[in-house]
């Protein structure tokens, strides 16, 4: 029988580390339930010492996972270990995550430690772990670039205390694949006790080989655990993706032989589902995922396509959740009719009183927009979980006014707080207007870094999905907004990411 393959997916704590893609506790809890639908083994769900918004978060995705383990990163230290069990204390399997630096530059000019000290933390870390929670991960952290006798003796180590996961992290994305994969070969020679851990590759983007050095890690070196995040979310160029790892090893099975218990069939709404959380849009060409993934362009390949699918296809885009452009319900639909293509998207609502909301969302929409797609749906409702958090900002309308040779001018509604407040302001373009007459208002003082406007279904007739990354304070946030109308979409994600800025300073003043 082939060997198991555990995915170890990481979105909602080392995707989130990328700068603007922090997330509220309630967008972690729907991507969870997301990662859960797709059967991932372990969810990261965060690292539960780090801040008190981290803690509700881990806290409130170990109470509501079921089939998945829930897992909580923290450094190699008491405090961290007993903060991470007590948040997992709900979870029906949980994993508690603990990792050290280990390569000479990191104890030196980071840690400020000796190897003999960081040793013995790594084995205290471990031991206190375990009296906690039967399922202990350890990462050396800058594992790859670690002098690998010192790796040898800290994993020995680790593994006698309990771990029972050996993470080898190339932090930094340094690795080659071949040389990566024979790495975690070596270490699993060299270590006596190596039998008793699953081995985990953790590979970082920076040179665009993250996939290749898990694959290469999992192949040549013998890992059982490949560590991932839908889109490749991440620090920096992020990690490795799970979408690419997973089909990588799917569609070769031939040459890995390994199992997995994921549901590719969640693949493309778990990427959706974080792009549009997170703002950060799946570029077009990107495998499994990208919208040009399975379209063929070039006269010959769509012939042959037509005559033979697999003279040009090696997956089948339905097979990883793509479904056909095409019109799912229009103005007349009724409720059934969106319960039902909710329930087919993997769209769980919490109530009947939630589907009423969507319901009322998509009939608005449907007045003004003749023809809804899956993609329509699925943005309806991210805005929906969104609005339905309490808001210190909300839309009520706009209208605006630009015509060649004019300033564009623009008045908004919207509310602080429940109460109604219009705004009016000129701007370069009616975008800028209506911004400016939120923020002549909010005088929030934030700086856009990113503006960016996205067809949620490629034509002019589609939604534009909008997203805003603002900065204040050294806190990053983004916003997302749809509507038919851009203008709109702009002041809703301008609205969001007010919003998210001030849910962020609350959890900063709240930790004191
Ligand atoms: O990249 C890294 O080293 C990490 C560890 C904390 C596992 O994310
Ligand atoms: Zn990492």
């Amino acid at each position: 029988m082939a060997d198991k393959l555990i995915i170890f997916d990481t979105t909602l704590r080392d995707g989130e580390q990328s700068p603007g893609a922090s997330m509220t506790r309630d967008e972690k809890l729907r991507i969870a339930r997301q990662l859960e639908r797709l059967r991932v083994d372990v969810i990261e769900a965060g690292f539960a010492a780090s801040s008190n918004g981290d803690f509700e978060a881990v806290k409130a995705i170990a109470n509501v996972i079921k089939d998945s383990t829930v897992c909580s990163l923290s450094r190699a230290n008491d405090r961290d270990i007993s903060r991470a069990a007590e948040a997992l204390a709900g979870a029906n399997s949980s994993r508690i995550h603990t990792f050290i630096a280990t390569s000479a530059l990191h104890m030196e000019k980071k840690l400020r430690m000796t190897p003999e000290q960081v040793l013995e933390q790594a084995k205290q870390a471990v031991r206190f772990a375990r009296n906690l929670v039967a399922d202990v991960e350890f990462s050396p952290e800058d594992g790859y670039r670690s002098d690998p006798d010192f790796l040898c003796r800290v994993i020995e180590a680790v593994i006698a205390e309990g771990a029972t996961t050996i993470n080898v992290p190339d932090t930094v994305g340094y690795a080659i694949p071949e040389l990566y994969g024979n790495f975690i070969k070596s270490l699993r020679e060299r270590v006596p006790n190596s039998d008793k851990a699953i081995w985990s590759v953790h590979c970082h983007n920076d040179l665009g080989m993250a996939v290749a050095n898990s694959l290469a890690g999992v192949k040549i070196g013998g890992a059982r655990q490949v560590e991932c995040t839908i889109n490749g979310l991440g620090e920096r160029a992020g990690n490795c993706a799970l979408e690419e790892v997973v089909m990588a090893i799917r569609t070769r099975r031939d040459y890995f032989d390994l199992a997995m218990g994921i549901d590719i069939s969640q693949i493309v709404a778990s990427s959706r589902m974080v792009s549009q959380t997170t703002g950060f849009v799946v570029q077009p060409n990107k495998a499994v995922v990208g919208a040009n993934a399975f379209a063929h362009a070039s006269g010959i390949h769509q012939d042959g396509v037509l005559k033979a699918r697999d003279t040009y296809e090696i997956m089948r885009a339905e097979d990883v959740g793509w479904s056909a452009n095409k019109i799912v319900l229009g103005k007349l639909s009724g409720r059934n009719a969106f319960k039902q293509r909710l329930q087919e998207l993997g769209v769980q609502m919490e109530s009947e009183a939630d589907i009423n909301t969507a319901f009322a969302k998509f009939k608005e929409l449907a007045d003004r927009k003749s023809e809804i797609f899956d993609e329509d749906i699925l943005a309806l409702v991210s805005e929906e979980a969104v609005t339905q958090q309490r808001e210190q900002y909300g839309f009520v309308s706009l209208s605006q006014h630009s015509e060649t040779g004019e300033r564009p001018h623009a008045s908004i509604v919207f509310t602080v707080d429940g109460k109604e407040f219009t705004g009016e302001s000129d701007g370069n373009g009616p975008v800028d207007a209506s911004l400016k007459a939120i923020e002549m208002h909010v005088k929030s003082g934030a700086e856009m870094v990113l503006y960016s406007v996205n067809a949620i279904s490629g034509s002019t007739e589609s939604q534009g999905e909008v997203t805003v990354r603002l900065q204040n304070s050294g806190r990053v946030v983004n916003g997302v907004g749809a509507d038919p109308d851009i203008i709109v979409a702009s002041a809703k994600a301008y609205l969001s990411a007010l919003n998210k800025l001030q849910s962020k300073a609350d959890r900063v003043a709240a930790q004191g």
